[in-house]
């Protein structure tokens, strides 16, 4: 892996020609460490069992007709965009489609900062590439913590920041904290923020909270407030993170604007063929996929309380469980014998307020016993 962190430290002279007229804080930044980019795919030979990224497991079949491929795609294909209309019940002039809700994010930081001058806010723990993006785009990221006690928005933190943000990121349900934040306090954040920063919330795990309906979900907020944007992926209750296609909710005059910055063709085709096929006539799929996934998810917490060497389990309305060991040789024991037997997990004891915290993406029923089987064993 050739990263751009390995040239920390090198004096002038020994800095490549790119090195020397890149970025400066691009020589010493340090990329999203992506479950992929810990673990590549070309590891998969050792038939691990993948539960470090948040995906679905299952394979879905689509048909393909590679018809026009000599052609350039439009620009944001109509049977997607009508499909996903269909699904969220948005007009369509308030839905883009990127590469994924990570494209979302980065396109709107360099729509609404000025590199060098604007920043954005995140409450952590939360997301990675929110931080990430913005550091890419030499935008300052100011923190405003959760709530320790219940991973709830600190109001009175967000208020001291109106004014010196661009764009605050909020995450509902959180990644990794699992929980949904208080539809109260989102729209107590969007009327802080009314008139100086966007409100990106980001429902990647949307589908998987509660029963799922829209009273859980702040698209709803669009039609009463200019400063919300709502983020969405195929790539959870889905199960097509390997397609990237993600949605951007926002009012038309946001859209505009992004639209300005996205690339020419965002989307592939292929990508467009598949994605409104599943939004068409997939739905039910999805909604079993979920109902497993959450019996599972419910399965799996309450066998970790149980565990010794667990002492505490968050709540969640996603698809992966969130817990902390009782100390840190607990955590580490936990990792690595789970690595050493080809079962990967993510470490997140590295995010403030999660020290000796792990998070386990619900797979399936099989690679959840296989799981339990072994950390039994401990
Ligand atoms: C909270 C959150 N937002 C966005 C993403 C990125 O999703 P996508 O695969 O659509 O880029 C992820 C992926 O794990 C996520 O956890």
């Amino acid at each position: 892996m050739t990263e751009l962190s390995i040239s920390k430290g090198k004096n002038k002279q020994a800095l490549t020609t790119a090195e020397q007229l890149a970025r400066k804080e691009l020589i010493a930044m340090v990329p999203y460490q992506s479950a992929r980019r810990l673990f590549s795919s070309a590891d998969a030979q050792e038939d691990k069992i993948w539960l470090n990224a948040n995906e679905a497991p299952g394979k879905g079949q689509y048909q393909l007709s590679a018809e026009n491929i000599n052609r350039y795609p439009d620009f944001q294909p109509d049977s997607l965009i009508s499909a996903y209309s269909e699904y969220s019940g948005l007009t369509k002039d308030k839905i883009l489609a990127t590469r994924g809700a990570d494209e979302g994010i980065e396109l709107i930081i360099r729509s609404f900062c000025r590199a060098y001058q604007d920043s954005i806010l995140i409450c952590p723990p939360t997301y990675g590439m929110y931080a990430i993006s913005a550091e890419n785009h030499g935008t300052p990221v100011i923190k405003v913590p959760l709530n320790p006690t219940d991973l709830t928005l600190d109001l009175d933190g967000l208020q001291q920041q109106v004014g010196k943000v661009k764009v605050v990121f909020l995450c509902s349900p959180g990644n990794p904290t699992g929980n949904l934040l208080p539809q109260a306090q989102i729209i107590a954040a969007i009327k802080l923020f009314k008139d100086s920063a966007m409100v990106v919330v980001d429902e990647a795990y949307i589908e998987y909270t509660g029963e799922f309906s829209p009273e859980y979900s702040s698209a709803k907020l669009l039609s009463d407030f200019d400063n919300v944007i709502v983020l969405r992926t195929l790539s959870k209750a889905f199960a097509l993170a390997g397609l990237r296609c993600g949605f951007t909710l926002a009012n038309n005059d946001v859209i505009t604007l992004l639209s300005k910055v996205i690339a020419p063709y965002p989307i592939a085709a292929p990508v467009a063929e598949i994605a409104s096929q599943v939004l068409t006539n997939d739905l039910t799929i999805m909604q079993t996929r979920v109902k497993q996934t959450k019996a599972l998810r419910e399965q799996l917490s309450t066998w970790l309380t149980e565990q010794n060497w667990c002492c505490h389990v968050f709540t969640s309305d996603a698809n992966f469980v969130l817990f902390r060991c009782t100390s840190a040789e607990d955590k580490t024991r936990v990792f690595n014998l789970l690595l050493e037997n080809n079962i990967l997990i993510r470490d997140q004891s590295k995010q403030q307020q999660l020290e000796n915290c792990l998070r386990i993406s619900i797979g399936s029923e099989d690679e959840l016993a296989q799981l339990k089987k072994l950390l039994t064993t401990l």
